[in-house]
């Protein structure tokens, strides 16, 4: 029988490991499997088939989402013997803070596909363990209710820069005030990548209201619903899907259903989101406004070219994320892996190089900072933990 166990400490894998042996002596075995594939396997069991190909999907072939584990694959680690390894510390400072392990969790949107608890249940695992967590800007709880579940515990925000400035600058102020320690822009996604699996299924979690939490708790973005939006009014049959879609977008946005049924103003939030979500025209002279927003630590994720590293250092940002979004904008990018050593070479030691896109497992950790990344992020293996144990 699946029973509920409590988070490991970071670095404590021996204590893990005897616990999961005693726990099989007792007949248990872990709700959550600690091999990726399994976990990707039964997690897809419990997932939606909307759910699962969201998360599990990339661009185009997804041949950028299998060169990101192939790049894994190609590098062997050389073990050597006779060190000391009785006392083992993993622990290491990021940005003036110490962490216990290089390991932070990836902002992943539309959380609440998965598990009900959603960004919330994450908070609460990434404080269990002490681990820095990224807040999206498309998550599905607001940044505040988050940061309240994680007491004195590290997080940061990672942020889309949207077509308002003024929300942009909203949601960084937020961040500040939700003690984030920094903020993370990912400049990968200007625009949605093309995404076969969701395409076949037609579905996008944000036309249902899921994972605009971050915009409907925005008091800039709230003033804004009754303005007009730019563009053409999309034309949707009215059929039973759609008119559900109409209900569950009412039942997301805050506040009453019927009032927001009524009023329309779930329907007007996606609408004001799709006009803002990112800005396809931003460039690396934008950044500098970023510095006038806050004073919080700026890194860059989506950097995959050394020149892109350079220019960012001679920004003055705070560090970049070597990172291809998991193969889910630019199918036939070069995996996350391969880019990391030009990267780390550009970089000299100058910013914190950190690191995402196939970490499955505690081995790749190990080969993303042998290549020289300060810390990893992980991310979808934690999403399906999520929908496997909450
Ligand atoms: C993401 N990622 C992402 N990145 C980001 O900056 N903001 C976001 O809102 C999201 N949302 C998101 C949703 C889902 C379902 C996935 C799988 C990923 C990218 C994420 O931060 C990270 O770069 C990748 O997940 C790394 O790839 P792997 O290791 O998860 O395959």
């Amino acid at each position: 029988m699946a029973q509920p166990e409590s988070a490991p400490r970071p670095g404590a894998g021996p204590e893990r490991q005897r616990h999961l042996y005693l726990a099989g002596l007792a007949g248990r075995v872990p709700r959550v499997p600690p091999q990726a594939e399994q976990l990707e396997a039964r997690a897809r069991a419990v997932m939606s088939r909307q759910a699962f190909a969201y998360v599990a999907g990339g661009a185009g072939l997804e041949r950028t989402v299998r060169a990101n584990r192939a790049a894994f694959e190609a590098w062997r680690i050389v073990p050597r013997v006779l060190r000391d390894v009785s006392v083992r510390d993993t622990s290491l400072t990021l940005l003036g803070r110490r962490v216990p392990a290089p390991i932070l969790l990836a902002p992943i949107g539309a959380l609440d596909l998965v598990h009900r608890q959603a960004d919330l249940a994450v908070a609460r695992a990434a404080a269990g363990l002490g681990l820095p967590f990224i807040f999206s800007s498309q998550a599905s709880v607001p940044m505040e209710e988050c940061a309240r579940a994680m007491g004195e515990s590290p997080r940061w925000f990672q942020l889309y820069w949207s077509r308002s400035d003024e929300l942009t600058r909203s949601l960084v102020r937020r961040a500040e005030h939700s003690g984030c320690d920094a903020i993370v822009i990912t400049l990968d996604t200007p625009l949605l990548g093309w995404r076969p699996r969701d395409l076949v299924l037609g579905y996008l979690p944000f036309l249902h209201g899921r994972g605009i939490a971050q915009y409907t708790s925005d008091p800039v973005f709230l003033a804004g619903l009754g303005e007009p939006v730019e563009g053409p009014s999309p034309s949707v049959p009215p059929t039973p899907r759609s008119m559900a879609a109409l209900l569950e977008q009412a039942r997301r946005h805050p506040g009453s259903f019927w009032r927001n049924l009524r009023s329309g103003a779930g329907r007007a939030a996606v609408r004001r989101f799709l006009a803002l979500f990112s800005r396809p025209s931003l460039v690396w002279e934008d950044l500098g406004r970023l510095r006038d927003y806050t004073r919080l630590p700026v890194l860059l994720k989506g950097i995959l070219h050394p020149d892109d590293a350079r220019r960012a250092v001679a920004m003055g940002m705070d560090g970049v994320i070597v990172s291809n979004h998991g193969g889910r904008q630019v199918d036939g990018a070069i995996a996350a892996l391969e880019a990391l050593p030009g990267v780390v070479e550009a970089v000299g030691g100058r910013l914190p190089v950190l690191f995402d896109s196939g970490i499955r497992s505690g081995a790749d950790i190990f080969k993303a900072l042998a290549l020289g990344a300060t810390a990893v992020c992980v991310g979808r293996p934690y999403v399906y933990g999520l929908a496997l144990g909450g």
